[in-house]
């Protein structure tokens, strides 16, 4: 006879036995209960400590890990091991709505980010961008106003639209990200049919220290496919974590969604004579002037075993540059570099470098030392450098020149001298005139006129009727005729 087997014994986190999973030890069936069970007390102590802050931008959202392949041979303007042909490289990506809480729906109309982790062999190197080639803001120092503005009203509590329309239409820069978001676009179907883009531009180095500028275009192999603002609001109501449970039901069922790389580069030396500021975070650079050459392909195949450790606790930042990649002269792009290694410290904690999802899969040879939840101890036998006794030495030539670039004036607080054809409106009327269609315009005027109808008043509302008619006059037109119920 053959014995059924027993389930594993509930312990404590010492791992010890406990005696009971529903009982308190108490005097006498009643009570009282006795402060010396202490698993008891373990339990609620627990309990009370199972939330970290939730991100302060991007709460909601949803990842997994896979894999990049290299398809084409790129080595010609980096030399970037990720990128070099042949190689496949380990990754995780992290999806999610802006505004929204961590409980809120999918489904809001909002930018989506694209958040990359990928293990390389020279350290983690995060591409840490949107669904979105563009951005609301140009300076770092409006982001925080930006995001206020898209988040609960103080006094009320209530999301509003007035201080949306409020702020965009005292920052013009936002035109073309506000065009892109109250279209088709602003709410994809899932997570699977939207594409991700770097939006800034980045510095790529290749072997000999010759420098580019390129911009990253995650093309879906789904294909895009987007949720009318009838059926995004039904599904808030009915399915808030659609998008999550599509992505988790689709890796596992076997369908695993990939996005095929491609970028955009631009020789170094054309950036001062553009036509655009090729460092504005509000533009894009034309596929004409700069058609997308193929990179290779993401592939998300395996779930997280538990969402809170690898997903929560998953600590992205535009920082993490590897060799053959470097950052720009884009501002929003050098706060950045700031920002996110600082949240990640409060929300997660000083070590949160060591934590399953961000821990490289290459050498750590840091003179970091301790601090708090520390448990992988370091490589450096000696805490300080230099040392005579062996332990790690840095050595830029072994990496080559850091990636850079001259730069020389005196200290202003000033806009980007203006290049040629670079103002607010242009690309968003651009988008408006010719890549949406008819169809696709009926829509964008029933969203925004939708919008500013839930709570927009005079003279904000006035000013959005300007702003439409500044990306495109027709367009303005239709939205005034129809906010005043023409
Ligand atoms: P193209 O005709 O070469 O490209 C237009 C691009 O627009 C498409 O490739 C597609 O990008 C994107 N697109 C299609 N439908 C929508 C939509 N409903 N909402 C937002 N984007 C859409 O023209 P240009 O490169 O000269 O750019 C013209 C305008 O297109 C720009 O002003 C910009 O607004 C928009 N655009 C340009 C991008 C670029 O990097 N050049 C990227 C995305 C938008 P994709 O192929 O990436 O899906
Ligand atoms: C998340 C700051 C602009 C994409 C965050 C977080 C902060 C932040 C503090 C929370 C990070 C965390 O707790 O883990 C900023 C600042 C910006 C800026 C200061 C401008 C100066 C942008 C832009 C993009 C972007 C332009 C896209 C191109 C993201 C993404 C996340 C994020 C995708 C979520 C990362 C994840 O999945 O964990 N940002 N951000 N941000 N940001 Fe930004």
């Amino acid at each position: 006879m053959t014995e059924t087997p027993k389930a594993p014994y509930t312990t404590n986190n010492a791992g010890i036995p406990v005696e009971s999973d529903e009982h308190s030890l108490t005097i006498g069936p009643s009570g009282p209960i006795l402060l010396q069970d202490h698993y008891l007390i373990e339990k609620m102590a627990q309990f009370n400590r199972e939330r970290v802050p939730e991100r302060v931008v991007h709460a909601k959202g949803s990842g997994a890990y896979g894999f990049f392949e290299v398809t084409n041979d790129v080595s010609q303007f980096t030399k970037a091991d990720l990128f070099q042909p042949g190689k496949r490289t380990d990754m995780l990506a992290r999806f999610s709505t802006v505004a929204g809480e961590l409980g809120s729906p999918d489904t809001w109309r909002d930018p989506r980010g694209f958040a990359l982790k990928f293990y390389t062999e020279h350290g983690n190197y995060d591409m840490v961008g949107n669904n979105t080639p563009i951005f609301f803001v140009r300076d770092p120092i409006k982001f925080q106003d930006f995001i206020r503005s898209q988040k609960r009203h103080p006094a009320t509590g209530l999301r509003n639209n007035e201080m949306q329309w409020d702020f965009w239409t005292l920052s013009p820069e936002s035109a073309h990200q506000v065009t892109w978001l109250m279209g088709d676009r602003g709410i994809p179907r899932s997570y699977r049919f939207m594409n991700g883009y770097s939006s800034h531009t980045y510095m790529w180095v290749n072997g000999g220290g010759e420098r580019f500028w390129v911009k990253y275009h995650f093309k879906t192999d789904q294909g895009i496919e987007f949720l009318t603002q009838d059926e995004a609001d039904e599904l808030a109501g009915h399915d808030a974590d659609k998008h999550r449970r599509d992505l988790y039901e689709a890796i596992g069922s076997g369908n695993a969604p990939s996005w095929s790389l491609k970028v955009q580069i631009m020789p170094f030396e054309d950036a001062p004579n553009y036509r655009f500021n090729p460092f504005d975070l509000t533009k894009v650079w034309p596929h004409g002037d700069y058609p997308l050459i193929d990179v290779g392909r993401m592939t998300l195949n395996k779930n997280p075993e538990d969402y809170f450790v690898h997903i929560e606790q998953a600590a992205f930042e535009p920082s993490n540059l590897v060799p053959g990649i470097g950052p720009s002269p884009d501002k929003m792009l050098l706060g950045r570099l700031f920002s996110y290694p600082d949240t990640h410290r409060y929300r997660i904690g000083p070590n949160y470098a060591q934590l399953p999802p961000n821990r490289p899969h290459s050498a750590v040879n840091s003179y970091a030392k301790d601090g708090p939840m520390r448990y992988v101890p370091s490589n450096a036998s000696m805490p300080y450098a230099p040392n005579s006794f062996g332990g790690p030495a840095a050595d830029v030539a072994r990496f080559g020149d850091p990636a850079g670039w001259a730069t020389a004036g005196d200290m202003v607080r000033e806009a980007t001298k203006v290049h040629q054809d670079d103002d607010d409106w242009g690309q968003a009327g651009t988008q408006v005139r010719e890549v949406l269609d008819d169809a696709a315009r009926d829509r964008l005027v029933a969203n925004v006129s939708g919008h500013l109808l839930q709570g927009v008043s005079q003279p904000v509302l006035g000013r959005a009727f300007q702003y439409w008619r500044n990306i495109d006059k027709k367009i303005g037109d239709r939205i005034a005729n129809k906010v005043n119920g023409g």
